[in-house]
């Protein structure tokens, strides 16, 4: 088991990304702390992973992430329940689509406060329960961004700018407590069929088939849990590159996709941008083709 014993606390995780990864992390064998405001459905995951009958502990606290009284409170339960807490998920996020010159001014503060504020809160307030000082098994601080960073889009002016900043504090916060042996990493998904994008309609099975299920995304968060990631710091890792990944993956001939090494060539021939892009992230695409297999 990938995560045995650590602790994992993932904000936004009632439903959605951070659902999938709570699951995903508990599979594993960690203990979880669940956060965000609909009670209701943080139980139900709770009762998903209690069924899985992995035996790990799973700990609820409702908690708003713009305010930071609530978010505070819930770490001190998470530290109290759970113990030293070994990674964080600052997942909790929002959006709106609207003409920008109609877009309501509360709104925009309100997505800015989810989705920048959210994040740095949750961050302050698990700091004094995160392990820290042990360059061979570091902390990890995972932030959920977006595509939208890079590729901004239309009639979403408000989330892309929030997600553009959330790379700026992970910039600053991995410069400031790297000498803590806190590493700071974020998964940056294009779109997938959650309430935020689809609705109600999300996991209706007639999800467009460019958008990902939830699950897809697993994977790349428990990486940058793992022992496996304790030198990846400061990382961006856009999902659409590593989704070209496992399609060149499948074409490849065998001998092309044993490991890293023989692949990195393959890569740089076959997609050159793409490498560029995850040139710095061999263990990662290592994890990939190791699950593939
Ligand atoms: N879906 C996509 O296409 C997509 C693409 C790129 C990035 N993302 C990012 O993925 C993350 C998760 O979104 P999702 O797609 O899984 O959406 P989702 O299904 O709507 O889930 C969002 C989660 O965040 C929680 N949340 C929202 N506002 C909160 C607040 N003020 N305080 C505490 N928790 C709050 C929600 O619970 P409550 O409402 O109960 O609080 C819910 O558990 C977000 O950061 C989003 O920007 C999503």
């Amino acid at each position: 088991m990938l995560l045995k014993g650590k602790t994992i606390v993932i904000t936004g995780s009632g439903r959605g990304i951070g659902k999938s990864v709570a699951i995903a992390c508990a599979k594993e064998g960690a203990n979880v702390g669940l956060t965000a405001r609909t009670l209701d459905e943080l139980n139900e995951v709770k009762d998903e992973i209690i069924n899985l009958g992995t035996g790990v502990r799973v700990s609820v606290k409702t908690s708003d992430v713009t305010k930071y009284e609530e978010i505070e409170n819930a770490f001190k339960v998470f530290h109290e329940d759970l113990g030293e807490i070994n990674g964080v998920i600052a997942n909790a996020g929002y959006s709106r689509m609207w003409n920008s010159h109609e877009f309501d001014s509360n709104k925009f503060s309100e997505i800015m406060t989810i989705n920048v504020s959210g994040v740095f809160f949750a961050f302050k307030a698990a700091y004094p329960y995160l392990k820290k000082d042990d360059k061979n098994n570091k902390s990890r601080f995972i932030i959920t961004g977006s595509a939208a960073y890079t590729s901004p889009m239309p009639k979403l002016a408000a989330y892309t700018a929030s997600k553009f900043a959330v790379v700026g504090l992970q910039n600053a916060l991995a410069l400031e407590y790297k000498k803590e042996n806190i590493n700071f990493n974020m998964v940056l998904p294009t779109q997938v069929d959650t309430r935020m994008l689809r609705g109600r309609k999300a996991g209706d099975g007639n999800k467009p088939p460019n958008v990902l299920n939830a699950q897809e995304l697993n994977d790349y968060y428990l990486f940058l849990l793992s022992d496996k990631a304790n030198k990846t710091d400061n990382a961006l890792i856009f999902t659409n590159d590593f989704g070209e990944i496992r399609n060149l993956l499948s074409k490849a001939p065998p001998v092309k996709r044993e490991n890293w090494e023989v692949f990195k060539p393959y890569l740089e021939e076959n997609a050159p941008k793409i490498y560029s892009n995850v040139r710095k992230l061999g263990k990662l695409v290592e994890f990939i083709i190791n699950t593939i297999e």
